[in-house]
């Protein structure tokens, strides 16, 4: 193991994103499959969240492989080796486990010897919140490369039996590397971060904690899923984003209708086009990619900015507005000014959707897939099954063998 490289102290002139990227489960979870769940429909789906289909990871997949391939992505996009990254922060609420870091578990799986690795957590705006922690890294010089990464999955934490929150969610990943520049300009120019701890039980995962640890009961009462006040976070969701990013706009100098793209947190389209409707700007604002993907929580900025730049909706000189809100209540907003090559992200094209982490190999875990979902994508337009018919699979043979 080489010494970490954190910790030069010499400022740059600014801090930059450099890299970007993604990764999505190539299997597509579609809203008709989600009717043989739950008593659900397309067309309830549609109209209320603007949900299409989400995607759902392979059972070798963890939050860490996928968080590994998209940081390959944006490491590759910078055009820099995975041992120039000195900071590595992942943003999950869905981690491999409670310890290790899923970050530590990243480092290993992009190839880095030498960077720092932790995971924050705030839920849904945790990627924003990543970005706010990892920039100053860079602009004090403590830190040249820092990868950030939004990486969820979410499809293990879903109640398949709760119409009210199973068909939101789906897994992902993104990630971006900020870089110090010895150029002026660029970067983020407004941040606003809010908590709000009266939202506290709105959105909750109640057991795995130390307030009320894993037990079989636990499990039998099914607390280790997310739950969620519907309603009430919508509330707080179309409260709190527009002014959220007006706030980071008004810090960066800047009016609402000088930025060029918002990238906000896809939770519902709803809520976006309430946030467009606050700030008095048309939806060809707001960049949209929930229809695809659903709700990946704190992967979902990172996803769309990579989708976003793909798409030719940013060029050098853009102002961006990254906006999200999540459990806690979190909120969250950067403005930044755009300065790299869109024309980047074929660097990253060769990078294949493969990452592997370590497991000890004296151990075995359980068929990570919910059997009610594990019976919709093996017969996705049969009838319901009776959660009680459900015979989960055996472990795989090899499942504590190497993952890949
Ligand atoms: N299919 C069919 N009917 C449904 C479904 C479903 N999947 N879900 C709820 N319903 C029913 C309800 O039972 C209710 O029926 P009733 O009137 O007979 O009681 C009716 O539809 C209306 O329910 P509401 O909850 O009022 O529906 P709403 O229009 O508010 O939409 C939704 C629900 C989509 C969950 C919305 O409230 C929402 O998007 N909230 C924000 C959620 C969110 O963004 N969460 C992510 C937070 S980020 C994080 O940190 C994890």
């Amino acid at each position: 193991m080489s010494t970490a490289s954190i910790g030069r102290l010499v400022p740059p002139r600014s801090v930059r994103i450099t890299g970007w990227g993604s990764y999505l489960p190539e299997r597509v979870l579609s809203n008709a499959d989600l009717e043989s769940i739950v008593d659900t429909s397309d067309e309830w789906i549609r109209t209320r969240t603007g949900i299409r289909e989400r995607r759902v990871a392979a059972p070798h997949e963890t939050t860490a492989t996928l968080g590994a391939i998209a940081a390959k992505r944006a490491i590759a996009t910078a055009g820099l080796e995975p041992d120039d990254i000195d900071l590595i922060v992942v943003a999950t609420l869905t981690p491999d486990y409670p310890m290790p870091s899923t970050a530590a578990l990243v480092k290993e799986a992009i190839g880095n010897t030498t960077a720092a690795a932790f995971d924050i957590a705030a839920a849904c705006s945790g990627f924003v919140f990543g970005y706010a922690i990892a920039d100053p890294y860079v602009r004090s010089g403590m830190a040249r490369h820092v990868l950030v990464i939004g990486a969820e999955l979410l499809t293990r934490f879903l109640d398949f039996e709760d119409r009210g929150t199973c068909i939101l969610f789906g897994d992902g990943a993104g990630a971006v590397v900020l870089s110090a520049s010895d150029e002026e300009g660029g970067g983020m120019a407004g941040l606003e971060l809010t908590t709000d701890p009266d939202g506290a039980y709105m959105i909750w995962m109640p057991s795995g904690g130390s307030r009320s640890p894993a037990s079989t009961e636990t499990a039998r009462r099914g607390e280790h899923f997310i739950r969620m006040e519907g309603r009430e976070t919508y509330r707080y969701a179309t409260r709190t984003l527009a002014a959220s990013a007006l706030s980071a706009i008004e810090k960066a100098g800047w009016t609402p209708d000088e930025v060029d793209l918002f990238i906000p947190h896809q939770a519902n389209v709803r809520i976006i086009e309430a946030v467009a409707k606050g700030l008095g700007l048309p939806m060809d604002k707001m960049f949209v990619n929930i229809d695809k993907y659903g709700n990946t929580s704190a992967a979902s900025v990172a996803i769309a900015l990579d989708e976003a730049v793909r798409e030719g909706r940013v060029k050098p000189g853009d102002k961006l507005v990254f906006v999200a809100f999540g459990a806690g209540f979190t909120s969250g907003a950067i403005a930044l000014g755009w300065t790299a090559d869109p024309a980047d992200s074929a660097r990253a094209d060769g990078i294949e959707a493969v990452a592997s982490v370590r497991a000890p190999l004296d151990w075995a875990s359980v068929d990570p897939i919910p059997p009610r979902l594990a019976a919709a994508l093996n017969d996705p337009h049969g009838p319901p099954v009776p959660l009680d018919d459900v015979v989960p699979d055996e472990p795989a043979a090899d499942h504590h063998e190497e993952q890949s």
